[in-house]
């Protein structure tokens, strides 16, 4: 790579100048007038142009589009930059003050969700989520009422039964600490532990099961020379560390994990876990990567990262690892009612054979892993494919009854639509294509937030 080029600003993952608003959004196909609500998703964005040769993916100020779909209509697209500080200076606006933690004000680029009726940009590794309103204009940095002590994470896990937020926070001034807290569903933490792991880990995300939290204590750590040296994302593999998943009971105060040992590799995405039906151990389905920020410090490509079902004792054995798909594949997702439950259906983004940078696929897979089957849809040579987000047809229909949202780009980069796919017939016609204003560049996470019935 030359200083003057970087892949994560060029092609789809070239960030877009402007802000836009459309209303009446042109559709082929047919929306279901069950979808009522707002699909969102959260990317990094950098608002003024970065030095190509240091840029990281990670590092991006957050961009959040949103599509708002209401009986059979696309009503409106909307693309806003979450308003950082910086963010608000860059664009000539006043800012937004709130409390932000440690002093770390950073425009959340991550994900986006919606609780307690309410949408929050957040991101992990120290930073607090900036609260946006309905139409994606930010209100401010958010503490949740003054109950969270530090920042929060980019994967906080939603109880479904309860509407809790079960998270795992790092951040590299707790030293070896990472926090889980469990976040009500009026949006306050009603718990905070500190749990010591191995190092000064980066925790991208975490599961749930219905009786514990699964911590992720794998190799890729806080780096005091990268630091030193003005690295944005300042992590790297660390050769040698102990790699290993902690179960911890996931209501009361205990802040010992039972720990199980694991080869090293990194996971920044489980598709989800649950408690075996006998005895006392766990599932845990994840994407693996053999490694992570070793040689590749841009962006997360570091050989292909395969399904994986890992089963974990209960009591501090070895992790046993079984091969679901040695297909490269990245944002694994499964219906949001089944998680922390027994899951049959996993939805993911296929990575193309010749492609190594996430973000530019255009194959989604739909696992069914209880058949060992998998079905595939491709969007054409060259497109570009994002996460998928699982919406059910109605609150009791079965698992993966419903459908899948996806943004697709166009090969050549120059526009996007989102789609909305029968899950059930991935391969067949899609429900409805929604034509958007401009293009979605390549990002991370979103979600599909109905609206309050
Ligand atoms: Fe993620």
């Amino acid at each position: 790579m030359t200083s003057a080029s970087n892949p994560y600003l060029e092609g789809n993952f070239a960030p877009v100048p402007d802000e836009a608003t459309a209303t009446e959004l042109s559709v082929s196909g047919h929306i279901p007038e069950s979808l009522c609500g707002r699909y969102l998703r959260n990317g990094p964005n950098p608002v003024t142009a970065p030095d190509p040769s240091t840029y990281h993916w990670f590092t991006g100020d957050g961009m959040v589009h949103g599509i708002r779909l209401r009986d059979g209509r696309a009503e409106w697209y909307r693309n806003r930059w979450v308003r950082s500080a910086s963010v608000a200076e860059a664009l000539g606006e006043a800012p937004h003050p709130g409390p932000v933690h440690a002093g770390w004000d950073f425009a959340p680029n991550t994900n986006v969700i919606g609780h307690a009726r309410r949408t929050f940009a957040i991101v992990e590794a120290g930073a607090r989520p900036y609260e946006l309103t309905d139409e994606l204009d930010t209100i401010g940095p958010c503490d949740f009422a003054g109950t969270l002590d530090g920042g929060y994470t980019a994967h906080p896990k939603r109880d479904p039964r309860t509407g809790e937020l079960y998270a795992v926070s790092y951040f590299f001034g707790w030293g070896d600490d990472v926090e889980v807290t469990v976040l009500d569903a009026d949006a306050r933490v009603r718990s905070a532990r500190r749990v010591t792991m191995g190092g000064p880990v980066s925790v991208h995300d975490c599961a749930i099961t219905e009786r514990f939290i699964v911590l992720l204590d794998l190799p890729v750590t806080f780096n005091m020379e990268a630091a030193a040296a003005g690295a944005s994302f300042p992590y790297r593999w660390q050769e040698g560390y102990h790699a290993r998943v902690g179960l911890l009971a996931r209501d009361g105060d205990s802040t010992t994990p039972v720990w199980h040992d694991v080869e090293p590799c990194y996971v920044f995405h489980p598709l989800n876990a649950f408690d075996e039906a006998d005895g006392d151990g766990i599932v845990l389905d994840v994407v693996r990567h053999p490694a992570m920020f070793r040689t590749q410090l841009l962006g997360p490509s570091e050989g292909v990262p395969t399904l994986e079902r890992w089963h974990l004792d209960g009591h501090g054995g070895a992790v046993k690892e079984e091969r679901l798909d040695d297909r490269g594949q990245e944002f694994p997702r499964v219906d949001e009612r089944v998680v922390g439950r027994p899951h049959r259906f996993g939805y993911a983004v296929a990575l193309e054979a010749s492609d190594d940078i996430p973000g530019t696929e255009s194959r989604l897979l739909r696992h069914d892993v209880e058949g060992g089957t998998s079905e595939v849809r491709s969007f054409g040579r060259g497109a570009q494919v994002g996460e998928a987000v699982f919406v059910p047809r109605d609150r009791d229909a079965d698992e993966d009854d419903g459908w899948l949202l996806t943004i697709v780009s166009t090969p050549d980069a120059s526009s996007s639509a989102l789609y909305v796919l029968n899950a059930r017939d991935v391969t067949g016609e899609p429900e409805a294509v929604i034509a958007l204003p401009q293009r979605v560049p390549a990002g991370f996470h979103g979600n599909w937030v109905p609206d309050p019935v």
